[in-house]
Protein backbone atom coordinates (compact mmCIF):
# COMPACT_ATOMS: atom_id res chain seq x y z
CA UNK A 1 0.00 0.00 0.00
CA UNK A 2 1.34 4.20 -0.53
CA UNK A 3 -0.26 6.24 1.59
CA UNK A 4 -0.05 10.18 1.30
CA UNK A 5 -0.72 12.90 4.11
CA UNK A 6 -4.42 13.29 4.29
CA UNK A 7 -6.82 15.04 6.19
CA UNK A 8 -3.06 15.57 8.60
CA UNK A 9 -2.86 11.55 8.97
CA UNK A 10 -1.36 8.92 7.30
CA UNK A 11 -3.79 7.89 4.41
CA UNK A 12 -4.12 5.02 1.76
CA UNK A 13 -3.94 7.02 -1.71
CA UNK A 14 -6.98 4.87 -2.91
CA UNK A 15 -9.85 4.78 -0.04
CA UNK A 16 -13.34 3.06 -1.20
CA UNK A 17 -15.89 4.83 -2.83
CA UNK A 18 -20.02 3.19 -1.43
CA UNK A 19 -21.76 4.77 -3.90
CA UNK A 20 -24.62 1.73 -4.92
CA UNK A 21 -23.53 -0.55 -2.67
CA UNK A 22 -25.80 -2.15 -0.23
CA UNK A 23 -28.52 -1.63 -2.56
CA UNK A 24 -28.77 -5.15 -4.49
CA UNK A 25 -29.46 -8.80 -3.75
CA UNK A 26 -27.82 -11.15 -1.42
CA UNK A 27 -25.19 -12.17 -4.08
CA UNK A 28 -23.95 -8.83 -4.86
CA UNK A 29 -24.47 -7.62 -1.23
CA UNK A 30 -22.56 -10.51 -0.79
CA UNK A 31 -19.49 -9.53 -3.24
CA UNK A 32 -19.76 -6.00 -2.00
CA UNK A 33 -19.10 -7.34 1.03
CA UNK A 34 -15.82 -9.57 0.22
CA UNK A 35 -14.56 -6.69 -1.99
CA UNK A 36 -14.55 -3.94 0.54
CA UNK A 37 -12.97 -6.56 3.09
CA UNK A 38 -10.29 -7.31 0.36
CA UNK A 39 -9.33 -3.93 0.63
CA UNK A 40 -9.50 -3.03 3.91
CA UNK A 41 -7.39 -5.91 4.39
CA UNK A 42 -4.78 -4.99 2.29
CA UNK A 43 -3.95 -1.18 3.85
CA UNK A 44 -7.15 0.92 2.46
CA UNK A 45 -8.12 2.87 5.68
CA UNK A 46 -10.31 5.13 4.73
CA UNK A 47 -14.37 4.56 3.15
CA UNK A 48 -16.46 7.56 1.76
CA UNK A 49 -20.01 6.92 2.09
CA UNK A 50 -22.97 9.40 2.21
CA UNK A 51 -26.69 9.42 3.60
CA UNK A 52 -27.76 9.73 -0.08
CA UNK A 53 -26.24 6.57 -1.05
CA UNK A 54 -29.19 4.10 -1.09
CA UNK A 55 -31.06 6.39 1.63
CA UNK A 56 -28.83 4.41 3.99
CA UNK A 57 -28.20 1.23 2.55
CA UNK A 58 -24.61 2.05 1.90
CA UNK A 59 -23.88 3.34 5.29
CA UNK A 60 -25.47 -0.01 6.80
CA UNK A 61 -23.55 -1.92 4.84
CA UNK A 62 -20.28 0.06 5.76
CA UNK A 63 -21.12 -0.13 9.37
CA UNK A 64 -21.86 -4.41 9.26
CA UNK A 65 -18.25 -4.20 7.49
CA UNK A 66 -16.37 -2.38 9.98
CA UNK A 67 -17.93 -3.37 13.29
CA UNK A 68 -15.22 -6.56 12.30
CA UNK A 69 -12.40 -3.89 12.27
CA UNK A 70 -10.71 -1.64 14.85
CA UNK A 71 -12.52 1.95 14.28
CA UNK A 72 -9.44 3.80 14.97
CA UNK A 73 -7.70 2.32 12.54
CA UNK A 74 -10.05 3.46 9.75
CA UNK A 75 -10.99 6.81 9.21
CA UNK A 76 -14.76 7.01 7.98
CA UNK A 77 -16.03 9.62 5.74
CA UNK A 78 -20.36 10.35 5.19
CA UNK A 79 -21.75 13.25 3.73
CA UNK A 80 -25.07 15.23 4.16
CA UNK A 81 -27.88 16.88 1.67
CA UNK A 82 -27.58 20.27 1.14
CA UNK A 83 -31.46 20.17 2.72
CA UNK A 84 -30.34 18.85 5.73
CA UNK A 85 -27.26 21.76 6.52
CA UNK A 86 -28.82 23.75 9.32
CA UNK A 87 -27.34 23.07 12.46
CA UNK A 88 -30.99 21.21 14.09
CA UNK A 89 -31.32 18.86 10.94
CA UNK A 90 -27.10 18.03 10.85
CA UNK A 91 -27.18 16.92 14.09
CA UNK A 92 -30.69 14.99 13.19
CA UNK A 93 -28.49 13.67 9.94
CA UNK A 94 -25.29 12.63 11.93
CA UNK A 95 -26.86 11.05 14.35
CA UNK A 96 -29.04 8.84 11.94
CA UNK A 97 -25.52 8.15 9.68
CA UNK A 98 -23.86 7.32 12.97
CA UNK A 99 -26.39 4.61 13.77
CA UNK A 100 -26.29 3.43 10.58
CA UNK A 101 -22.78 3.23 10.55
CA UNK A 102 -22.70 1.69 14.31
CA UNK A 103 -20.30 3.79 15.18
CA UNK A 104 -19.91 6.71 17.76
CA UNK A 105 -18.22 9.33 15.26
CA UNK A 106 -16.94 10.45 12.06
CA UNK A 107 -13.74 11.27 10.76
CA UNK A 108 -15.17 13.46 8.23
CA UNK A 109 -18.27 14.97 7.60
CA UNK A 110 -19.09 16.61 4.96
CA UNK A 111 -21.93 18.83 2.93
CA UNK A 112 -22.46 16.48 -0.09
CA UNK A 113 -22.91 19.89 -1.92
CA UNK A 114 -24.27 23.71 -1.74
CA UNK A 115 -27.51 24.51 -1.59
CA UNK A 116 -29.66 27.47 -0.03
CA UNK A 117 -28.65 27.06 3.48
CA UNK A 118 -26.21 30.10 4.21
CA UNK A 119 -22.72 28.45 5.19
CA UNK A 120 -22.45 30.39 8.16
CA UNK A 121 -24.95 28.76 9.61
CA UNK A 122 -23.97 25.24 8.15
CA UNK A 123 -20.76 25.81 9.33
CA UNK A 124 -21.71 26.93 12.95
CA UNK A 125 -23.86 23.50 12.54
CA UNK A 126 -20.58 21.51 12.26
CA UNK A 127 -18.67 23.15 14.70
CA UNK A 128 -20.82 22.13 17.35
CA UNK A 129 -21.13 18.39 16.22
CA UNK A 130 -16.83 18.32 16.62
CA UNK A 131 -17.59 20.51 20.33
CA UNK A 132 -20.01 17.38 21.05
CA UNK A 133 -16.93 14.90 19.79
CA UNK A 134 -19.54 13.45 17.26
CA UNK A 135 -17.21 14.58 14.19
CA UNK A 136 -13.47 15.02 14.29
CA UNK A 137 -13.34 17.16 11.22
CA UNK A 138 -15.37 18.26 8.74
CA UNK A 139 -15.40 19.37 4.94
CA UNK A 140 -17.40 19.77 1.73
CA UNK A 141 -18.17 18.36 -1.61
CA UNK A 142 -18.53 19.93 -5.24
CA UNK A 143 -17.13 23.33 -4.05
CA UNK A 144 -15.58 25.27 -6.78
CA UNK A 145 -12.83 28.05 -6.15
CA UNK A 146 -15.11 30.67 -5.41
CA UNK A 147 -17.53 28.38 -2.44
CA UNK A 148 -13.96 27.75 -1.61
CA UNK A 149 -13.23 31.34 -0.98
CA UNK A 150 -16.69 32.18 0.40
CA UNK A 151 -15.86 29.66 3.15
CA UNK A 152 -12.70 30.75 4.17
CA UNK A 153 -13.55 33.96 4.90
CA UNK A 154 -16.84 32.64 6.93
CA UNK A 155 -15.86 32.44 10.84
CA UNK A 156 -14.16 29.36 11.81
CA UNK A 157 -14.69 28.42 7.67
CA UNK A 158 -11.04 27.97 7.88
CA UNK A 159 -11.54 24.72 9.83
CA UNK A 160 -13.03 22.96 6.99
CA UNK A 161 -10.46 19.59 6.32
CA UNK A 162 -11.34 18.62 2.86
CA UNK A 163 -13.03 19.33 -0.73
CA UNK A 164 -14.24 15.74 -2.69
CA UNK A 165 -14.50 16.90 -6.25
CA UNK A 166 -15.03 14.86 -9.53
CA UNK A 167 -11.25 14.18 -10.86
CA UNK A 168 -10.27 11.65 -13.26
CA UNK A 169 -8.41 12.52 -16.43
CA UNK A 170 -11.43 13.57 -18.71
CA UNK A 171 -12.49 16.16 -15.78
CA UNK A 172 -9.05 18.11 -15.39
CA UNK A 173 -10.91 21.21 -14.15
CA UNK A 174 -9.70 21.24 -10.21
CA UNK A 175 -5.72 21.21 -11.48
CA UNK A 176 -5.91 24.76 -13.04
CA UNK A 177 -6.75 26.71 -9.31
CA UNK A 178 -8.40 24.42 -6.75
CA UNK A 179 -5.72 22.38 -6.14
CA UNK A 180 -3.12 24.63 -5.75
CA UNK A 181 -5.52 27.04 -3.79
CA UNK A 182 -6.27 23.86 -1.35
CA UNK A 183 -2.09 23.22 -0.97
CA UNK A 184 -1.71 26.44 0.45
CA UNK A 185 -4.34 26.15 2.76
CA UNK A 186 -3.48 22.99 3.92
CA UNK A 187 -6.96 21.48 2.86
CA UNK A 188 -6.95 17.89 1.32
CA UNK A 189 -8.32 16.87 -1.59
CA UNK A 190 -10.70 14.06 -2.39
CA UNK A 191 -11.08 13.05 -6.16
CA UNK A 192 -14.08 11.03 -6.71
CA UNK A 193 -15.17 8.77 -9.75
CA UNK A 194 -12.10 8.27 -11.01
CA UNK A 195 -13.17 5.62 -13.76
CA UNK A 196 -15.92 8.26 -14.57
CA UNK A 197 -18.25 6.23 -12.51
CA UNK A 198 -20.74 3.92 -14.38
CA UNK A 199 -20.53 3.86 -18.17
CA UNK A 200 -19.43 6.16 -20.55
CA UNK A 201 -21.28 9.22 -20.17
CA UNK A 202 -18.81 11.11 -18.08
CA UNK A 203 -15.73 9.66 -19.34
CA UNK A 204 -15.33 9.12 -23.31
CA UNK A 205 -12.51 6.19 -23.64
CA UNK A 206 -9.92 7.29 -26.40
CA UNK A 207 -8.22 4.38 -28.20
CA UNK A 208 -5.07 5.48 -27.08
CA UNK A 209 -6.08 4.68 -23.77
CA UNK A 210 -6.62 1.09 -24.61
CA UNK A 211 -3.65 0.97 -26.65
CA UNK A 212 -1.38 2.35 -23.78
CA UNK A 213 -2.89 -0.04 -21.42
CA UNK A 214 -2.11 -3.26 -23.84
CA UNK A 215 1.50 -1.97 -23.96
CA UNK A 216 1.71 -1.73 -20.24
CA UNK A 217 0.14 -5.28 -19.84
CA UNK A 218 -2.48 -3.75 -17.51
CA UNK A 219 -6.27 -3.22 -17.83
CA UNK A 220 -7.94 0.50 -19.28
CA UNK A 221 -9.42 0.96 -15.12
CA UNK A 222 -5.80 0.25 -13.73
CA UNK A 223 -4.20 2.80 -16.53
CA UNK A 224 -7.23 5.31 -15.39
CA UNK A 225 -7.04 5.20 -11.49
CA UNK A 226 -3.10 4.74 -11.99
CA UNK A 227 -3.29 8.30 -13.89
CA UNK A 228 -5.03 9.86 -11.18
CA UNK A 229 -2.70 8.83 -8.16
CA UNK A 230 0.28 9.52 -9.84
CA UNK A 231 1.44 12.36 -8.22
CA UNK A 232 0.24 10.45 -4.91
CA UNK A 233 -1.26 13.70 -2.90
CA UNK A 234 -4.74 13.10 -3.37
CA UNK A 235 -7.18 10.50 -2.24
CA UNK A 236 -9.24 8.63 -4.72
CA UNK A 237 -12.23 6.99 -3.51
CA UNK A 238 -13.08 4.07 -6.47
CA UNK A 239 -16.05 2.08 -6.10
CA UNK A 240 -16.17 -1.55 -6.75
CA UNK A 241 -18.66 -4.64 -5.81
CA UNK A 242 -15.68 -7.44 -7.31
CA UNK A 243 -12.91 -8.57 -5.48
CA UNK A 244 -11.48 -9.22 -8.96
CA UNK A 245 -11.61 -5.45 -9.42
CA UNK A 246 -10.20 -4.80 -5.64
CA UNK A 247 -7.26 -6.67 -6.65
CA UNK A 248 -6.50 -5.01 -9.85
CA UNK A 249 -6.82 -1.26 -8.24
CA UNK A 250 -4.97 -2.17 -5.62
CA UNK A 251 -1.95 -3.20 -8.29
CA UNK A 252 -3.00 0.10 -9.75
CA UNK A 253 -1.02 1.45 -6.79
CA UNK A 254 2.44 -0.06 -7.98
CA UNK A 255 1.85 1.34 -11.94
CA UNK A 256 4.45 4.51 -12.64
CA UNK A 257 3.96 6.58 -16.24
CA UNK A 258 7.36 7.60 -18.30
CA UNK A 259 7.14 11.13 -19.54
CA UNK A 260 5.94 10.71 -22.95
CA UNK A 261 2.96 8.66 -21.59
CA UNK A 262 2.05 11.53 -19.70
CA UNK A 263 2.60 13.99 -22.30
CA UNK A 264 0.61 12.30 -24.99
CA UNK A 265 -2.32 11.55 -22.37
CA UNK A 266 -2.33 15.33 -22.06
CA UNK A 267 -2.49 16.02 -25.70
CA UNK A 268 -5.54 13.82 -25.34
CA UNK A 269 -7.12 15.00 -22.25
CA UNK A 270 -5.45 18.19 -21.58
CA UNK A 271 -5.17 19.96 -18.17
CA UNK A 272 -7.13 23.17 -17.98
CA UNK A 273 -5.07 26.48 -19.13
CA UNK A 274 -8.07 28.92 -17.74
CA UNK A 275 -10.62 28.54 -15.03
CA UNK A 276 -12.99 26.13 -15.94
CA UNK A 277 -16.91 25.26 -15.04
CA UNK A 278 -16.46 22.11 -12.69
CA UNK A 279 -17.71 19.08 -14.09
CA UNK A 280 -20.13 16.63 -11.53
CA UNK A 281 -21.93 13.69 -11.20
N1 LIG B 1 -19.14 13.74 -3.52
C1 LIG B 1 -19.85 13.43 -4.58
O1 LIG B 1 -20.70 14.20 -5.05
C2 LIG B 1 -19.61 12.11 -5.25
C3 LIG B 1 -20.13 11.86 -6.53
C4 LIG B 1 -19.87 10.63 -7.12
C5 LIG B 1 -19.12 9.69 -6.45
N2 LIG B 1 -18.66 9.94 -5.19
C6 LIG B 1 -17.86 8.93 -4.44
O2 LIG B 1 -16.84 8.44 -5.29
C7 LIG B 1 -16.95 7.02 -5.39
C8 LIG B 1 -16.46 6.54 -6.74
O3 LIG B 1 -17.19 7.10 -7.79
P1 LIG B 1 -18.31 6.29 -8.60
O4 LIG B 1 -18.91 5.27 -7.75
O5 LIG B 1 -19.17 7.34 -9.20
O6 LIG B 1 -17.55 5.64 -9.80
P2 LIG B 1 -16.10 5.08 -10.16
O7 LIG B 1 -15.38 4.63 -8.95
O8 LIG B 1 -15.48 6.06 -11.08
O9 LIG B 1 -16.52 3.82 -11.04
C9 LIG B 1 -17.24 2.75 -10.53
C10 LIG B 1 -17.46 1.77 -11.67
O10 LIG B 1 -16.20 1.24 -12.09
C11 LIG B 1 -16.24 -0.19 -12.03
N3 LIG B 1 -14.92 -0.67 -11.62
C12 LIG B 1 -14.26 -0.44 -10.45
N4 LIG B 1 -13.03 -0.97 -10.48
C13 LIG B 1 -12.91 -1.58 -11.68
C14 LIG B 1 -11.87 -2.33 -12.30
N5 LIG B 1 -10.69 -2.52 -11.71
N6 LIG B 1 -12.10 -2.83 -13.55
C15 LIG B 1 -13.28 -2.64 -14.18
N7 LIG B 1 -14.31 -1.93 -13.65
C16 LIG B 1 -14.11 -1.41 -12.41
C17 LIG B 1 -17.32 -0.52 -11.02
O11 LIG B 1 -17.87 -1.77 -11.32
P3 LIG B 1 -17.81 -2.97 -10.25
O12 LIG B 1 -18.58 -2.51 -9.07
O13 LIG B 1 -18.45 -4.11 -11.00
O14 LIG B 1 -16.37 -3.21 -9.95
C18 LIG B 1 -18.33 0.60 -11.27
O15 LIG B 1 -19.14 0.29 -12.38
C19 LIG B 1 -18.44 6.77 -5.12
O16 LIG B 1 -18.71 5.42 -4.87
C20 LIG B 1 -18.68 7.72 -3.98
O17 LIG B 1 -18.17 7.18 -2.77
C21 LIG B 1 -18.86 11.14 -4.60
Amino acid sequence: MKYLTFNHQNTSTIGIGTWHIGEGNHEKTNAEIQAMRYGLDHGINIIDTAEMYGEGLSERLVGQIIKNYHRQDLQLISKFYPFHATPKLIEESLKASLKRLQTDYLDLYLLHWRGNTPLAQTVFGLEKMVQAGLIKNWGVSNFDLSDLKELSEITNGNNCRVNEDLYNIGSRGIEYSILPWQKSHHMSFIGYSPFGSDGSEYLKIDPILIKMSQQKHITVHQLLLAWVIRNLDILSIPKTSSIEHMKANLEALEINFTSDELDLLDQIYPAPKHEIQLDTI
